[in-house]
């Protein structure tokens, strides 16, 4: 709440981008009073906020508009309250038009939702005004209790009254995925088997798990990264044309390309998906404990922090072509990037002065930070011999559009409000996903993590990872940082 949604909301008001009458209304089981908690999200927006320092005027007025309603959300008197508390707001859009943040545990979804219902806050036919759910990750843990949540969520909601939240998709370059794509007909015209040889997606972390061992040690890396933001990066990229920009048709052609990615069975798993977990070691210099060291993490532990797969999409666009997907935490560098990888020339022009091997060219959508986007190619070194040399074109946003980049929370707030929901998660774009993943786990059940699969903190991941390339003579490249 206050690290990300209060200094989004806050950032929009400044921006003057905030409905013209608007309440945030914070509703949790301690004892506050409206000043009490405005004064406390004020200290964590100095901390927390993207901009600094917090502007005194702004805040002034943003925080006229928040309030605090004290209830326990399992208990009905509690909504009764806040119901009183909204229908005490002047206007009617404020009393009606209502965007509920389920900050709580996902096994709680289904109740909050049925109490906000009996309390006469959520309609499912938009009766009165317009009533949205927005609800973040985890949702569910694997395909069944998605499917279970979904079902609870949509029992006193529509779907399209559902807002799940992926963070990945409110970065401005994964939205420049599309843009990319679909605005550039050179790019296009190469994007197929017929001229690409394989692509990365990497979302690497220098970070290791931290003080958030409880909630990893449930998840892994698997579930925490791969069931959502590469899985979400990789549909962005590889999808077709949806016929328009809104919601539904690109939601469909994700689900559509999600639906493609060959299933992994077992020993599909066990030749395409290696997991990993650090173990103690130096990340910049600095030491890091062992993933089993850490607070809230059982000593043996069997829980990836690190998993690299290699994925093919049967359709006729990307036939044959291997898309590898790495994530991890505790790796050299925090780094989120695609690596379209082309093919190589058909015959090497060059060979007797420069040797058979050509660098083949790479485009890289750099994700972040250094956000941009880098072409790779070869270029005759100046000189009176013939040398070959492989060059970049950068296009950075820092340079060209300046340093303003809006958090992710900031764009999926408005676009909350605003009703528009391609930036979110459909019901069976998270259940096709949960699929892929649960095969991968079915997989793993069962089995302790052998010595091959640890990785020392500061490194790449597994020595697997990069073998798992080596079996197509492809190599891993380390992000591309530009300067
Ligand atoms: C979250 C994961 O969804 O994404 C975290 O739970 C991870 O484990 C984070 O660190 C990464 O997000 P970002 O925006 O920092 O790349």
């Amino acid at each position: 709440m206050s690290r990300k949604l209060i200094p989004a909301l806050y950032h929009l008001h400044k921006d003057k981008q905030m409905p013209a009458d608007f309440r945030v209304v914070g509703f949790a089981r301690r004892e506050k009073t409206d000043a009490s908690w405005r004064e406390e999200l004020r200290k964590d927006l100095d901390q927390f906020s993207r901009t600094k320092p917090v502007d005194d005027k702004v805040w002034q007025g943003f925080s006229q508009h928040i309030s605090y309603c004290q209830g326990d959300i399992t208990e009905a008197p509690a909504y009764a309250k806040l119901e009183k508390q909204l229908a005490g707001f002047r206007s009617e859009p404020l009393r009606h038009n209502l965007l509920f943040y389920l900050a709580t545990m996902p096994s709680q979804f289904g109740q909050v939702a049925e109490q906000l219902h009996e309390a006469g806050l959520l309609h499912k036919n938009g009766e009165q005004g317009w009533q949205r759910i927005v609800v973040e990750k985890p949702f569910g843990h694997d395909l069944e209790s998605a499917h279970q949540l979904n079902a609870e969520l949509t029992r006193f909601a529509l779907e399209q009254q559902v807002f799940r939240i992926d963070h990945y998709l409110g970065k401005e370059t994964v939205q420049n995925i599309l843009m990319f794509r679909f605005s550039n007909s050179i790019f296009e015209r190469l994007w197929s088997r017929d001229s690409i040889d394989h692509v990365q997606v990497t979302v690497s972390e220098s970070l290791g798990v931290g003080q958030r061992g409880g909630y990893y040690e449930e998840a892994g890396a698997l579930r925490d990264m791969v069931q959502n933001h590469l899985l979400q990066v990789l549909s962005l990229v590889a999808m077709e044309p949806p016929v328009s920009l809104d919601a539904e048709p690109i939601r469909d052609e994700k689900v559509k390309l999600l639906k493609s990615l060959r299933a992994l069975d077992p020993e599909d798993v066990a030749r395409q998906v290696v997991r990993g977990q650090y173990f103690a070691g130096l990340v910049n210099g600095q030491s890091r404990p062992g993933y089993r060291q850490e607070p809230k993490v059982k000593s043996d532990s069997n829980v990836e922090t690190y998993v690299a797969l290699k994925m093919f999409i049967d359709n006729w666009r990307w036939s044959g072509v291997p898309f590898y997907l790495r994530t991890g935490k505790n790796l050299p560098a925090s780094a989120s990037e695609v690596r379209i990888q082309f093919r190589p020339t058909p015959h090497v022009l060059f060979a007797a002065q420069c040797g058979q091997k050509l660098d083949s060219n790479a485009l890289t959508l750099r994700l972040q930070p250094d956000e941009g986007i880098s072409l790779r190619f070869n270029g005759k070194v100046p000189g009176t011999t013939l040398a070959v040399r492989p060059v970049r074109m950068h296009f950075s946003y820092d340079s060209e559009f300046g340093a303003y980049t809006p958090e992710a929370y900031e764009r999926l707030l408005l676009e909350a409000m605003a009703g528009d929901a391609t930036l979110f998660i459909r019901r069976d774009e998270v259940e096709t996903a949960w699929q892929i993943v649960d095969g991968i786990r079915k997989a793993w059940e069962d089995k302790p993590l052998s010595n091959r699969e640890f990785y020392a903190a500061g490194t790449w991941g597994p020595m697997a990872a990069d073998e798992l390339l080596g079996q197509n003579g492809h190599l891993w490249h380390a992000p591309v940082t530009p300067k």
